[in-house]
């Protein structure tokens, strides 16, 4: 079996600015009609890479591929290439047709882009609203929209989610679900794994400008099972960490909990040892390592 076509295939890419390395020899691996995260806290050169790719920033060094076409030559991938970057601008009086059909008409492209642009962000039925009417969600979906305008094969979408709510976050991963499904990559950038996570095949995790994990979202975690841990009195909590450690399951306190690395199946010897010291336990929840947690610890962030 073939290995399956890698869109992006980056290695080595640096960029400096003075003395600070904003994206520091980083590597990049992404098939075809893969959703890709692109994961780290602020300043760590998620929004430095994508100007990279796009040819806006011309890197110190690196070498790779974009759609097969040489990294050297932006020109060449970036008709196949959409972006929705650093909240796009748009006029605020027209309606968000309007304002893609602007867009269309700048890169010689008829109005069914805009309608099927419209559609695929699901914004049809809004779309004679000004743009100045409509919610953050909405904004960010014409920026979308935009992006795709000219039917590309890969979409970076910078911090998509930034300030939307719950619901409008699912929304967003739905439609990169979505683009994904109709074989249009998406590399999409994240402060948040929680954001993104969910809907990538695979994440790249960022800190300052370096790599600290490429992967499947589900094993940056690793698969060590955890059991938290909460007493009635938390009082017991040191006790409790004691007799955990005895058993050879040693852990650590977070809030109220005692979090300690246990197969699940220990939770009734726990149960049963605790009450023999006297201590009475509210809560005895095996789970896998906290994906939120196996982050901050690889970007350092707190
Ligand atoms: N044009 C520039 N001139 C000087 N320094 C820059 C420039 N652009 C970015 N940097 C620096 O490069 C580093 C990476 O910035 P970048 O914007 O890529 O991070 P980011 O991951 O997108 O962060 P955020 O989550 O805040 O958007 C930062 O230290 C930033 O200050
Ligand atoms: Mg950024």
């Amino acid at each position: 079996m073939n290995p399956p076509e890698l869109v992006l295939d980056i290695h080595g890419l640096t960029r400096r600015f003075g003395d600070r390395v904003a994206v520091d020899d980083l590597s990049l691996a992404v098939p075809a009609g893969s959703v890709c995260g692109l994961v780290g806290p602020n300043g760590a050169g998620k929004t430095t890479t994508i100007r990279l790719l796009l040819g806006l920033l011309r890197p110190d060094s690196g070498e790779g591929t974009v759609l097969g076409l040489p990294i050297t030559d932006p020109a060449a991938y970036l008709p196949r290439v959409g972006a929705l970057i650093e909240g796009p601008a748009f006029y605020p009086g027209l309606t968000g047709r309007e304002n893609l059909t602007v867009l269309a008409r700048l890169s010689a492209l008829d109005g069914s882009h805009v309608e099927r642009a419209l559609r695929r962000v699901e914004l049809a039925d809004r779309a004679d609203d000004r743009y100045k009417a409509y919610s953050l969600g909405m904004k960010q979906r014409l920026g979308i929209a935009a992006a795709l305008l000219g039917d590309p094969d890969l979409v970076f979408l910078d911090e998509p989610t930034n300030g939307l709510d719950p619901a409008g976050i699912r929304e967003m991963r739905g439609l990169m679900a979505g683009l994904a499904q109709d074989g249009t990559t998406v590399l999409v950038s994240s402060h948040l794994l929680s954001e993104v996570g969910a809907v990538c095949d695979h994440v790249v995790v960022m800190a300052r400008g370096s790599l600290r994990y490429s992967g499947r979202v589900e094993d940056l975690a690793g698969d060590e099972p955890r059991i938290s841990l909460r007493a009635e009195d938390p009082a017991d909590l040191a006790g409790l960490a004691a007799l955990a450690t005895g058993m050879g399951y040693p852990g650590a306190i977070r809030d109220d909990d005692l979090v300690i690395t246990a197969p699940a199946a220990q939770a009734g010897e726990l149960n049963r040892r605790a009450m023999l010291e006297g201590i009475t336990l509210v809560r005895i929840e095996p789970h896998a390592m906290d994906l939120e947690d196996a982050f901050f610890s690889l970007t350092g962030a707190a």
